[in-house]
């Protein structure tokens, strides 16, 4: 499974890749204000930085809603670099978008997708990924990870080329349930990803360890 972070924060980025787990970033517009990013030039030129930290897929999202705007708005983003994937949301005219990168060669994530029908679709389109929000569904009291299994078997059984991107994911158990349900990439904040080096045995253990080693020297 890859891993993306969901964040516009350099500083995050840079260390999520100097790990050395990092295989791509999602963005969004709401994540682009948190850092205080505004205007047309900005915002390219912060997509392009992010684009030379990281070796994989950067998503950009398009604010325009009608056919005509995501395809002018797709193509400049996707010139900024080739690790550019155009971030599309699930409405009709961005199913028709989706569909005119994939014939452009136009690298696409179909995002705001809470259901398999949606889903179905962006596989159909062509996307190459497609953004689930697991936790915004959780929060409305539905079941996320039920969703992330449902689109894995529909397009194992039917072999979409789709990667599932499991996104809005809020916690560990969510990345860890991801993994065990076949997602292809699960995007989620540095935090959950720093989450997993976390075990209480592991702190308890080198510390008795390191208490150890002074003995030795
Ligand atoms: C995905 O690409 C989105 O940017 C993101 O995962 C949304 O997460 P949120 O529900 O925590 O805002």
């Amino acid at each position: 499974m890859k891993f993306f972070i969901d964040t516009a924060n350099l500083d995050e980025i840079r260390e999520a890749h100097e790990l050395g787990v990092l295989d791509g970033v999602t963005t969004n517009p709401s994540l682009m204000a948190k850092e205080g990013i505004k205007g047309r030039d900005n915002i390219l030129r912060h997509y392009k930085a992010i684009c030379d930290i990281v070796n994989g897929d950067v998503s950009a999202e398009v604010i325009a809603t009608d056919f005509k705007g995501i395809v002018e708005e797709g193509e400049l983003l996707a010139s900024i670099d080739e690790k550019i994937v155009v971030k599309v949301p699930m409405i009709k005219d961005g199913v028709k978008a989706i569909r005119y990168f994939t014939d452009n060669n136009i690298k696409t994530n179909c995002t705001l997708v809470f259901s398999a029908g949606q889903a179905l679709l962006a596989a159909k389109a062509g996307a190459t990924y497609v953004s689930p929000f697991i936790g915004r569904i959780d929060d409305v009291g539905g079941d996320g990870l039920a969703l992330i299994q449902q689109i894995v078997n529909i397009y194992n059984t039917h072999g979409f080329a789709t990667e599932v991107l499991a996104a809005s994911i809020r916690h560990v158990p969510h990345l860890i349930q991801c993994a065990e349900i076949g997602a292809d990439v699960a995007t989620c904040p540095l935090n959950v990803i720093l989450g997993l080096l976390k075990h209480p045995l592991t702190d308890i253990g080198l510390e008795k360890f390191l208490a150890d080693a002074k003995k030795t020297v």
